[in-house]
């Protein structure tokens, strides 16, 4: 048998059997718990209202109704006293009823020494078991609060480095206006591009709704947002993406190769300028798979060909499509270059 704990423990018995209260009274009084006792649902209630238990033993027939009504009603109200039920012999019904209605264990009803053990027992193991949850209840919300307070300083940390990698930007785009060589200006703005890429990440990871994913429709929207502002107004550029989640980095690889193949199309594809068009698009074509399709209506492009820059685009496409274990291919298609990138997600 269990040992009486330290601190006096105070029960209710509602029974309107004042014979059986008095055992009761007597028999755990013995094991340090002190027993209220209330003979109907009114008075019951009464003192549930006005004081403190730290369990309730109910029983089935009173006066008037029956146990499962205060169950029922101090469970609807929020109540959560460990509450323990006393049924007849043959009341099995009764029984599951009350287990249904919150009732943490049910007693048999007898006029005996076992009675009292057993409610004794069912007591302490109800208190004990509201007791763990209660701890674990505290545990999960000290949980929740330090995942709270963890993800606003990643989202503060987020914010920083995004905010750091627009100064770089802004430093290059500083030295590329300051009487550079056309080839030192363009290889300072395309730095300038693939940092843009690398800092949208970021920026996504602190105003998204959550600071471990990016939502590729948002992320690709702001970042051709600021690309369209470095082009010419007679390149046409749409953007489509539908709201793939994936990880920070695999974004950054993304968003990498996104910024590659729109810079070439803008640097090559109209090398007459005029009119053209620029589509980027993110599909879901089946489930856990996605697609990136960057177009351009222009002159068209040999994959194999010689480039007529440093040629590192295509290198960090190849580099990043592997990190995001995706694949590339160039169709052939009767206008204009269109590269498909497809990975899963
Ligand atoms: N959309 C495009 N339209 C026309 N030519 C392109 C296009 N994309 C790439 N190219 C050609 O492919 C070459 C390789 O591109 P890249 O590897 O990015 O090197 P770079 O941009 O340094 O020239 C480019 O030099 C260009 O000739
Ligand atoms: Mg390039």
């Amino acid at each position: 048998m269990t040992t009486a704990p330290a601190a006096m423990l105070r029960v209710l018995y509602v029974d309107d059997d004042p014979i059986l209260a008095r055992l009761v009274e007597k028999a755990l009084g013995r094991v340090g718990i002190e027993v209220s006792h209330a003979e109907d649902a009114a008075s019951a209630e009464a003192l549930i209202a006005a004081q403190r238990f730290d369990a309730l033993v109910l029983d089935h027939y009173l006066p008037t109704g029956t146990g499962l009504d205060i169950l029922r009603r101090m469970r609807a109200g929020g109540g959560r006293t460990p509450t323990i039920y006393v049924t007849g012999s043959s009341e099995a019904t009764v029984a599951i009823d009350a287990l249904k209605a919150g009732a943490d264990d049910y007693v048999i009803k007898s006029t005996g020494e076992d009675f009292t053990a057993l409610l004794h027992r069912a007591i302490d193991q109800a208190i004990v078991k509201a007791e763990l949850l209660a701890a674990k209840d505290r545990a999960d919300i000290e949980t929740r609060i330090a995942r709270e307070r963890a993800e606003m300083l990643l989202a503060e940390v987020h914010h920083r480095v995004a905010n750091s990698l627009s100064m770089v930007t802004s430093l290059l785009r500083l030295q590329a206006s300051s009487g550079a060589s056309d080839e030192v200006r363009t290889a300072l703005s395309e730095a300038q591009a693939r940092i843009a890429a690398i800092s949208g990440v970021h920026r996504s990871l602190y105003l998204g709704d959550d600071v471990h994913t990016v939502t590729l429709d948002a992320y690709l929207q702001s970042m051709l947002q600021d690309f369209r502002k470095t082009i010419p107004g007679s390149i046409r550029l749409t953007i489509d993406a539908c709201p793939v989640k994936i990880s920070a980095d695999r974004a950054v690889s993304l968003g990498i190769v996104v910024s590659e193949l729109a810079t070439n199309a803008a640097k090559y594809a109209w090398p007459e300028g005029g009119a053209g068009e620029l589509r980027v698009e993110l599909t879901e074509p089946e489930p856990g798979l996605a697609r990136l399709v960057v177009a351009d209506d222009g002159i068209g492009s040999d994959p194999e060909g010689m480039a007529l820059g440093t040629g590192l685009g295509q290198k960090l496409i190849r580099a990043m499509a592997e990190r995001l274990e995706g694949s590339v291919v160039q169709p052939a298609v009767p206008k204009g270059t269109t590269v498909v990138v497809s990975f899963r997600v």
